[in-house]
């Protein structure tokens, strides 16, 4: 029961990663605000699997590429908290485009949801923090490899880990840590759509060079997210931990295409 009495603001947990970290908190203790932008049913179904495995939720609706909407959201777990314990930022959306093909206001939405609501959340979060706070931002392997369509969405996403140092450099004084997760290929919606673009590589063959030979579940993901959400992981702080099942690790040549391995 690491989480016990502990209270968790996960964005987009509606689905996907932020889900089955607000269920694998809710199995510790900890009183999840399930955060989402419009899926009310999937944010309930959330709600319900977090009680149902032994913590307290509720849900909060936001667009985070709304300032104001994001400063709705804090004022709410202000007024239902009082505090806050963690913060995750893990919601994300962009356009995949070709890198030539972006216009300015794709520019702007992309690194608005994925950049600037993270500061925002930061600071609106630290306010509501105490010793032992925890904050943990949700990035991918496209912040440090490059490849079709992912340009803006990978440069926001090495933005966030930038940030992530920063804020960790200032906030360790008052014993608040900052970190990342860094995530490879995962089973959820977004991947689904991703690898359902139009002239984008079978997910199998990207899989075949990863050497897990496999995609991870949310849970696997959500796993060593709510260890550095814990005491455990108390002189932590300022990194970024990579889960993605050796993608990054590995290179070409890659084992699969060598004929005798
Ligand atoms: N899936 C992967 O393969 C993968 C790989 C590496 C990193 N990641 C990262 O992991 C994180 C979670 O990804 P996921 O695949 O688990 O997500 P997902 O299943 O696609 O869910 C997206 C979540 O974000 C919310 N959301 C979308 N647009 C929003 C907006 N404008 N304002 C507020 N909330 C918004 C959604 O709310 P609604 O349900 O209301 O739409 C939903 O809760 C992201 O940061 C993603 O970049 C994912």
């Amino acid at each position: 029961m690491r989480f016990a009495s502990k209270v968790a603001l996960i964005t987009g947990s509606s689905r996907g990663i932020g889900r089955a970290l607000a269920i694998t908190l809710g199995r510790e203790g900890a009183t999840v605000v399930v955060h989402y932008k419009q899926n009310h049913e999937a944010a309930q179904r959330t709600v319900e699997d977090v009680r149902a495995a032994g913590g307290q939720a509720w849900s909060f609706a936001a667009d985070l590429e709304d300032v104001a909407a994001i400063e709705h959201l804090f004022a709410a777990v202000r007024e239902r908290q009082g505090h806050l314990d963690a913060f995750v930022s893990n919601a994300a959306a962009t356009a995949f485009k070709p890198a030539l093909e972006f216009k300015p206001h794709h520019l702007e939405r992309t690194f608005n949801m994925n950049v600037r609501a993270f500061v925002l959340g930061v600071q609106h979060a630290a306010a509501l923090m105490g010793p032992g706070g925890r904050i943990l931002a949700v990035s991918s392997y496209g912040s440090v490899r490059g490849f079709p369509t992912y340009a803006n969405l990978g440069a926001s996403k090495a933005a966030l880990e930038a940030w992530v140092r920063y804020f960790a450099e200032e906030l360790g004084p008052r014993d608040i840590n900052v970190n990342a997760i860094n995530a490879g290929v995962v089973e959820t919606d977004s991947a689904d759509f991703f690898y359902g673009q139009k002239g984008m590589a079978p997910v199998e063959a990207v899989l075949r060079r990863v050497p897990k030979r496999r995609a991870a579940t949310p849970e696997e993901v959500a796993r060593p997210a709510a260890f550095l959400l814990s005491d455990d992981a108390s002189y932590i702080t300022g990194t970024v931990l990579m889960v993605d099942g050796g993608l990054t690790a590995a290179g070409p040549p890659y084992r699969v295409d060598c004929p005798d391995a």
